[in-house]
């Protein structure tokens, strides 16, 4: 089991780099075969980013030459425990309207972020708006949403790097990872 120090911490590889861009090419074969064109992709920030950077170019490996947008939305703080309130730090600047969404994201956890980002596009009229995700973890759901497309299944734990961060410490790591508590 490979493990790194970062930081005076030991963590733990859950999915490596390799691992990861081969079900990211995976992953762009099936959008380009379910969505139709004129595609949008919305990345969700601040930790899907380094997982939507690779996605759009693996997009444009299977043939698909998507727009590309951003939206920054909190449900955490600086903790590692949902609020339940989801806060739009920073909207898109593209119209919608009439559009085919790829909703992008690093983890759909209790579902909340995705749901509202969701349910805010389809008020937006989009005409179809698809979810994204690099991990699933099924345990926490609260709201009732499953993505369209899944990278992979994630035991409950809180995971960090490929973007993921704890306090916006660990986004730089290239693999997905758990912090082992001291002692582990
Ligand atoms: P949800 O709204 O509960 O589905 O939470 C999803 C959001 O919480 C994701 O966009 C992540 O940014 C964040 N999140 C959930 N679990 C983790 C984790 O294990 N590590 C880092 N961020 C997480
Ligand atoms: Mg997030």
């Amino acid at each position: 089991m490979t493990t790194i120090e970062r930081r005076g911490h030991r963590i733990r590889v859950l999915f490596a780099p390799e691992t990861i861009a081969e079900r990211n090419r995976e992953l762009a074969g099936e959008i380009s075969g379910r969505t139709g064109g004129d595609l949008i992709v919305i990345a969700i920030l601040k930790g899907s980013f380094v997982f939507a950077a690779d996605l759009v170019r693996a997009l444009y490996e299977a043939g698909l030459s998507p727009e590309v947008e951003f939206m920054s939305l909190s449900s955490y703080g600086a903790g590692t425990q949902s609020s339940g309130q989801v806060q739009i730090l920073r909207d898109i600047e593209s119209e919608v309207a009439g559009r085919n969404v790829v909703l992008v994201d690093d983890i759909l956890e209790s579902g909340r972020t995705l749901a509202f980002a969701k349910d805010l596009l389809v008020a937006r009229g989009a005409q179809a708006v698809y979810t994204c995700v690099l991990l699933d973890k099924p345990g926490k759901r609260a709201a009732q949403i499953d993505a369209d497309f899944t990278g992979f299944s994630c035991p409950d734990l809180f995971v960090v790097g490929y973007g993921m961060d704890v306090a916006h410490a660990f986004r730089e790591l290239p693999f997905v990872g758990v912090v082992e508590s001291a002692g582990d």
